[in-house]
């Protein structure tokens, strides 16, 4: 599937509301194409030449409704400031089995490639996961251990399963809310 911003739905679209669904195992091959095509464009995405090239917006993951397929499948990829990848998930039906009571937020705020307006605001989350997926990378299933930067990007991307948007976070009468208990990651 060729993903990019034209084809990537917006969140003026209802689709990006819809429950996805749990992918049947073994996976598929259409579904097997779908998302290393997903991890494709995130790879891509972050480098300048090729995004300039096939009009793609940086991002650290996506999930499949976001190119309009309810199906529980997500690809992250965290690189270094080389452009090193530190982490590179093809997660299908991945499951939060726990989450801390601490929470945490990125101090800039999030955004999503579903997301063109500006939603400023913070959006706290659990400061620790635990998810566990099956990784089409590794061919099998495993179990992630997340804090800072990746526990976030995992509870965004678990959200679009449910229809949530980061921006439901926010708190409407207070944006910039701060709880001191929280942890900032910068
Ligand atoms: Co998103």
């Amino acid at each position: 599937m060729l993903i990019n911003s034209e084809t990537i739905i917006k969140d003026t679209d209802e689709l990006i509301r819809r429950r996805s669904v749990d992918v049947e195992l073994p996976v598929s091959d259409e579904d097997r194409q779908l998302l290393m095509d997903m991890l494709k464009y995130v790879d891509e995405s972050t480098i300048p030449e090729i995004a300039e090239e096939k009009k793609l917006q940086p991002a650290v993951g996506i999930s499949a409704i976001q190119v309009g397929v309810p199906k529980k499948m997500t690809a992250v990829i965290l690189k270094d400031e080389e452009g090193n990848k530190v982490v590179e998930y093809a997660l299908v039906n991945p499951k939060m089995i726990s989450n801390s009571i601490e929470k945490a937020y990125l101090d800039t705020g999030e955004g999503c490639l579903s997301v063109a307006e500006k939603h400023e605001g913070y959006v706290y989350r659990s400061a620790r996961v635990k998810v566990k997926a099956y990784d089409l990378l590794q061919e099998k299933e495993i179990l992630i251990k997340a804090d800072g930067y990746l526990a976030i990007v995992l509870q965004h991307e678990l959200d679009h399963f449910k229809g949530v948007l980061f921006y439901d976070h926010i708190n409407q009468k207070d944006p910039f809310y701060q709880d001191p208990a929280a942890q900032i990651i910068e």
